[in-house]
This record gives structure tokens, sequence and C-alpha cells, in this order.
């Protein structure tokens, strides 16, 4: 099932989400309608808040869907290391048409749960240390214009009430 995605806006993408704490078929078929719907969209990676649910879950594919291995779905995730500094334009699904260079860790460590709750670590370079770092903060509340500058941060802000009024959010 794809899930309409949530918009910039609804307080869903502003707070802190719930730990998951059941591990059963509806968190499978969840994380599978997660992975429908960020393919749908062509993302590469989407985080429940985003699908106007508030759990610590999120689904990363930085191949968008070219290798299933990549497929990676990410329960109660945190950062335990960072490493490295880059910057590189950074968009999201729930920012549509917006994009902005945004200083991320080159190398970083996430701790997380799989869909059977065993933990595991894993490292991820690049674009994937990004999408660890994009993700975990939708589960923290954080959207990645709170990166950049207030004077780029406002400037998209203005531009998403425009589209507001005009109904075009
Ligand atoms: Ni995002």
């Amino acid at each position: 099932m794809i899930y309409p995605i949530v918009k910039y806006g609804q307080k869903v993408l502003e707070i802190s989400a719930e730990p998951v704490t059941v591990f059963d078929g509806d968190l499978a078929k969840l994380v599978a309608d997660m992975f429908e719907t960020m393919y749908a969209a062509s993302g590469v990676g989407l985080a429940a808040p985003q699908i106007g649910i508030g759990k610590r879950l999120c689904v990363i594919d930085i191949t968008s869907g070219q290798d299933p291995q990549s497929k990676l779905a990410l329960v109660n995730p945190i950062i335990v290391g960072t490493e490295g500094k880059v910057a590189q334009d950074e968009g999201c699904l729930s920012l549509p048409d917006f994009r902005a260079s945004t200083t991320r860790p080159a190398r970083v460590t996430v701790r997380a749960q799989d869909l059977h709750g065993e933990e595991f670590t894993m490292m991820g370079e690049g674009l994937l240390a990004r999408a660890f770092c994009h993700e975990t903060d939708h589960l923290n509340g954080t959207l990645f214009i709170q990166h950049l500058s207030r004077l780029k941060r406002d400037s998209i802000k203005r531009k998403i009430k425009r589209l507001m009024k005009a109904g075009e959010w």
C-alpha cells in the first residue's frame, strides 16, 4: 500500500517519535508499505512520521530500488559514531522541490534493530551516512532545513508559506 507523504507543516514531522516495541507481522507489513511508498516517490529514505506514523522506524535504499541488497529497515536507530564532515545537496520527500547544501558527517555508525528486534550496528559513508542522519533526524522531529543557516531556512519557509496560501502545498 502506498501512503500519502506528509508535508512540512504537519506536527507529526516536528515531534519525537515513539520507540517500536512490538516486532510482529504488522511491523513487517508497515515496512513493506514504507518501501513501496518510498520507491513510488523516487526517494532514497523514508521515516514513519512522513506517513503520519509517530514510530521510530525508517527505510533506506540509496540505490532507489536498483539493488535489492541495499534495502535497509532501521527500527529504533541511534547514531553511535560520526567522523568527518561533508556538504552536499540534500532534499526531503516532505519538502518537495527544495534542496540545499547541507553539512553532514562523512562516516556514520548507526545502531538499530531489525524487523525481528535483533540489534545490529552498521557503518555508512557518503550518501548512506547522510541517509542515516537525515532519517534518524526525522524520528527526533528534526528536518534537514534545521541544519541550514537561518537565512536559507527562513527563505525556504517563506516560499512554502506562499505555496500554502496558494493551495499548492
Ligand atoms: Ni526527509
